[in-house]
């Protein structure tokens, strides 16, 4: 988010906060950012905040803290670095607790030197907690400690809270329905890795190795303005297409095989995650493109299920019924539909679900049951991603043709009252589309 944007999005920011205090009834919220992390020796890696705390504030400086009171005195606070001209020659702006106070809307804003004297105070004789426990051990140290110091002053009229509740409940609620704001901020992360994918299948030709893919990537997110990947990204050629997790990206490309990228960037927080798979030599083989073809039908299946009229799992059921139903006609599975569902031996070449929420995180917050234990309902603001695949490890049985052929199509939807919104269209998908754009170069 550029500042001029960060400075309009203040009363949003300001509005989830009150919703939250509305959520809490009555107590006192602890939301610490992340900590900074030792990358090497005094290297660090580069700085996230924690998406909890970046949800309430819109605030990216580490060392900060919110804490939110509510109930017949509502207050927000922010706890924040100091301003400090010298430290910002060497590592750059700081607001100071003034600032922060003064551009991001809190009632009150504190040194996070004086953290510990402040919330003591501000913890005394609330009814409940809401905070992280088991988040962070250093976090979990820090508060039981002045918990056990309040106990210990009970003669002096002060109690720590009688409960702690887990806050993320509540935030995780509000997190897994996007408002027009994030909806607009997430369109604009997927047009960029929609376009990151594109040109892949501009550039890859063979002759290169996973890694100068992967570099073309980074060179798109930068950009365009993505602060960074939103994950390690998946540059997978041939078999290493077949390991989920592929993310050593150091094999050279050989003309014949596939190219499957999984790869998204994250714009202001929030992240996207797609996943396209692709003939290095521009032009799928028979075998190649019966299995694309295959998943591609469950992958338009399953974005037919993401409505209001289904619940999480329904999309995941539809892309099953086609894989399972082609790794028969294919030869992969014997058997039954039924059987082959009953007794799981689909897992052989379709081993994850078909999707997950996607936000700040890009495995991201939010239930995908009730209470009651039945799968939630799709709701409009909701954002997922769709993802079949299938990967064909050797082995005894599985026809040869097939062998090595690992393939993923991911798109990202929103669902709407009617069809889902897919904002990641942008990227090539038919075997048509993907043959043509490969005939084009940069
Ligand atoms: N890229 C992570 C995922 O697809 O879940
Ligand atoms: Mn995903
Ligand atoms: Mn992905």
């Amino acid at each position: 988010m550029s500042v001029s944007q960060q400075f309009s999005a203040v009363e949003e920011f300001s509005q989830r906060r009150q919703q939250l205090m509305a959520h809490m009834v009555e107590g006192i919220a602890v939301i610490p950012t992340a900590p900074e992390v030792i990358r090497n020796r005094d290297s660090h890696y580069p700085y996230r905040f924690d998406s909890y705390f970046y949800y309430l504030t819109g605030f990216k400086e580490p060392e900060s803290v919110l804490v939110l009171i509510a109930g017949a005195s509502p207050k927000t606070i922010l706890f924040c670095r100091d301003k400090d001209l010298e430290r910002e020659i060497w590592d750059g702006f700081r607001y100071g607790p003034a600032a922060a106070q003064a551009e991001f809307g809190f009632d009150e804003a504190y040194s996070i030197h004086s953290l510990n004297e402040v919330l003591l105070t501000l913890l005394s004789n609330q009814p409940r907690l809401y905070y992280s426990l088991g988040a962070d051990a250093v976090w979990d140290q820090t508060l039981l400690g002045m918990l056990n110091q309040l106990r210990s002053q009970g003669r002096a009229g002060k109690q720590p809270p009688q409960a702690i509740m887990d806050v993320r409940q509540l935030i995780d609620r509000m997190r897994v329905i996007k408002s027009a704001y994030e909806l607009n901020t997430m369109r604009r992360s997927a047009q960029i890795a929609a376009n990151a994918h594109n040109r892949a299948m501009q550039v890859a030709r063979g002759k290169q190795w996973e890694y100068e893919i992967e570099a073309e990537f980074l060179h798109t997110f930068y950009q365009h303005g993505a602060q960074s990947p939103a994950y390690t990204s998946i540059v997978a050629s041939g078999a290493n297409a077949c390991t989920l997790h592929y993310n050593a990206n150091n094999a050279p490309l050989t003309q014949g095989d596939l190219l499957l990228i999984d790869a998204g960037c994250e714009l202001d927080g929030y992240a996207s995650d797609i996943t396209r798979t692709f003939p290095i030599n521009g032009k799928f083989s028979p075998a190649q493109k019966d299995i694309y073809e295959l998943v591609l039908a469950a992958q338009l299946a399953a974005i037919e299920h993401a409505t209001p009229a289904h619940h999480w799992n329904a999309p995941h059921e539809a892309a099953l019924k086609v894989l399972v139903d082609g790794f028969i006609h294919y030869g992969l599975c014997t058997g039954s539909p039924e059987a082959v569902m009953e007794t799981g031996a689909y897992r052989q070449f379709y081993m994850h679900r078909t999707g997950h929420w996607l936000g700040l995180d890009v495995h991201d917050a939010g239930e995908y049951k009730t209470s009651e234990g039945d799968w939630v309902m799709l709701t409009p603001g909701q954002v997922l991603t769709v993802e079949p695949g299938c990967y064909v490890r050797p082995a005894e049985h599985v026809p040869e043709h097939f062998w090595n052929i690992g393939i993923r199509i991911e798109d990202d939807v929103v669902i709407t009252d009617g069809a889902c919104e897919v904002i990641t269209a942008a990227a090539k998908k038919s075997v048509v589309e993907i043959e043509a754009l490969m005939q084009t170069s940069l």
